[in-house]
């Protein structure tokens, strides 16, 4: 069957398609969620919150479907303000009308309306999760997307006894919206978090008896498959669980090659499926996660912690065990990364790493500080945030309207390919011009382009490392390195064997990382920061991928009941 697929444009990837229907899909299934989107009461920390939550939980209602399903997820906005919601890492083929950034794909689901999702699975296997996408909102509006093998689609390890999904999260006692709001309007850093927590559990480092903790039963000698989320707002966590290794198997909801370890390093919007094997001595046991940083902006060093917990056991764990890297262990946190690799079985799509390329977009990542004028500043300078020292400015007209209806003065299209000027990136940067230029401005890519992005940290403001997002898209991360990337010489040390096929990639600070993916989901793309401070000071852009030549290469109609009217109209 493959080798009926040849190498011209448009058509493997249509037979790529049909080849997974085959492959993944023998009965795929609809689903219906509704999701009631309200206030409600939650204490943590001594101190009670109201805070906007879908079907009065935190986190929110799991969805569990098997691989190629669509799901259809009804809104209803029961609270005082619009939000959107994305289902990460879901790619959405020719449909972004339901891929929901705020100002995107979309315009806010306004309150006391509904708006239903069609979220369509194509080859995505394993763990992903939702999430609001609109200010900090995705803060409490969040949950799990679970999908399952396909009926008679097997694991490609032995079968877990049972699964556990483990969402990693931050905590405020202040609200989510309150703390960005006023952090843009005064121009200063908004707070680090209060806490973290393990799926809405504080443990009990944090001083409040009253606060939960994650328990984790397990049966001896049985095999566990964990389903690992980071949904924290600004933190890359280690976790780890005593006296127990960690197996990893599937990041972003693609397989990788297996591979064991004490520790697991996990950033804002990655995924990780992780086999635990209950061979201890029956007993208690912490699980424990902490930030990772190699910023001069340092988050909460919070040990936050969790119980494994054999059932049948007696006693308590003890927390002298606990062992994690420290916050600012880089060699602990990239020497995991390294050893994450796709692996080559029938239930990974068949890898298509592009060889060659039509175009490489180099862009810097930054900080900045600039004068700000507006009387709500606290100081003369404000933070901001840039792609080629382009902050992004969010319209009030969704993208994908504009672009699709060809409404003018919504958005450009002329997102620089290249910084706007070269320096010494990862260097000493003191003294350099922290300005930035803002603007809505987006990248055009062709139908079918192979695309190359390499994303360069930089050392303006604090420095360290950012996970990218793209949405849309799986994408191979062929590369990374320390410094300023070399178009010369670093593109041979490219893995293009067994790259990981991801849908958010670490930049590590003082370096870069190369991603690679052949543009053929024609759509309206955002791409950001996942750490929610750098994107909301404008560490965005957006990909929009022209349609190919056919109709099935081409955008989706949007949905027939229409979409959220944007604000003023
Ligand atoms: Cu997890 Cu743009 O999102
Ligand atoms: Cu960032």
């Amino acid at each position: 069957m493959m080798g009926l697929m040849n190498n011209q444009g448009f058509v493997p990837w249509l037979l790529g398609v049909l080849f997974l229907s085959t492959l993944f899909l023998c009965r795929a299934d609809d689903h219906y969620y509704d999701f009631f989107v309200r206030e409600s009461n939650f204490t943590k920390l001594c101190n009670t919150k109201s805070m906007l939550v879908v079907n009065d939980s935190f986190p929110g209602p799991e969805i569990r479907v098997h691989r190629g399903d669509i799901v259809y997820v009804n809104v209803h906005n029961q609270g005082t303000y619009g939000f959107t919601i994305h289902w990460h890492g879901v790619k959405q083929p020719r449909n972004p009308w339901s891929d929901g950034p705020e100002f995107i794909t979309q315009c806010p689901i306004q309150p006391g309306t509904n708006f239903t999702y069609k979220v369509i699975l194509s080859d995505e296997i394993g763990t992903l999760w939702w999430h609001a996408h609109s200010d900090w909102t995705r803060g409490s509006v969040q949950g799990a997307f679970i999908i399952e093998p396909a009926q008679n689609e097997s694991y490609p390890f032995p079968k877990p006894d049972a699964d556990q999904t483990i969402i990693l999260q931050s905590w405020y006692n202040r609200d989510f919206l309150e703390i960005i709001t006023t952090a843009l309007s005064t121009g200063q850093s908004p707070p680090n978090a209060d806490a973290y927590a393990f799926s809405g559990n504080l443990g009990d480092t944090y001083g409040c008896p009253n606060d939960t903790i994650f328990r984790l039963q397990v049966d001896y000698q049985k095999m566990y498959l964990l389903r690992i989320i980071n949904a924290a707002m600004n933190e890359p966590k280690f976790f780890s669980i005593t006296n127990h290794s960690l197996t990893v198997v599937a990041q972003d909801a693609s397989y990788v090659k297996r591979f064991t370890s004490d520790y697991i390093l996990i950033s804002p919007g990655q995924t990780m499926d992780v086999l635990l094997f209950a061979n201890q001595n029956m007993g208690q046991y912490y699980m424990a996660m902490r930030p990772f940083s190699d910023s001069a902006a340092t988050p909460s060093n919070f040990i936050t912690t969790g119980i494994l917990q054999y059932t049948n056991s007696v006693g308590v764990p003890n927390n002298n065990t606990i062992t994690l890297p420290l916050m600012n262990d880089t060699s602990a946190a990239y020497n995991f990364t390294a050893k994450i690799k796709n692996i080559n079985i029938k239930q990974n799509p068949p890898l298509d790493v592009p060889r060659r390329i039509d175009r490489r977009i180099y862009i810097t990542i930054a900080t900045n500080a600039v004068p700000c004028t507006e009387s709500t500043c606290v100081g003369p300078r404000k933070f901001l945030a840039s792609l080629n020292n382009v902050s992004f400015d969010f319209p009030t007209t969704d993208i994908l309207q504009a672009y699709y209806n060809r409404i003018d003065g919504v958005f450009t299209r002329d997102f620089p390919q290249n910084p706007p000027v070269f320096f010494d990136f990862t260097g000493n940067l003191t003294g350099v011009n922290t300005n930035t230029t803002e603007g809505t401005r987006a990248v055009v890519l062709n139908y079918g382009e192979a695309v190359e992005i390499v994303l360069q940290a930089t050392q303006l403001g604090a420095g360290g490392n950012h996970p990218i997002h793209l949405h849309g898209f799986s994408f191979y991360w062929v590369g990374s390195g320390s410094g300023n990337f070399n178009n010369v010489t670093d593109p041979r040390s490219y893995n293009l064997v067994d790259p990981p096929l991801i849908n958010t990639v670490q930049v590590r600070g003082r370096g870069w990382a190369a991603i690679r993916f052949f543009a053929r989901n024609p759509g309206v793309w955002f791409m950001h920061c996942h750490f929610e401070r750098h994107s909301s000071w404008g560490m965005d852009t957006v990909f929009i991928v022209k349609n190919g030549t056919t109709p099935k290469t081409s955008i989706l109609p949007p949905p027939a009941s229409g979409m959220p009217r944007c604000p003023g109209t």
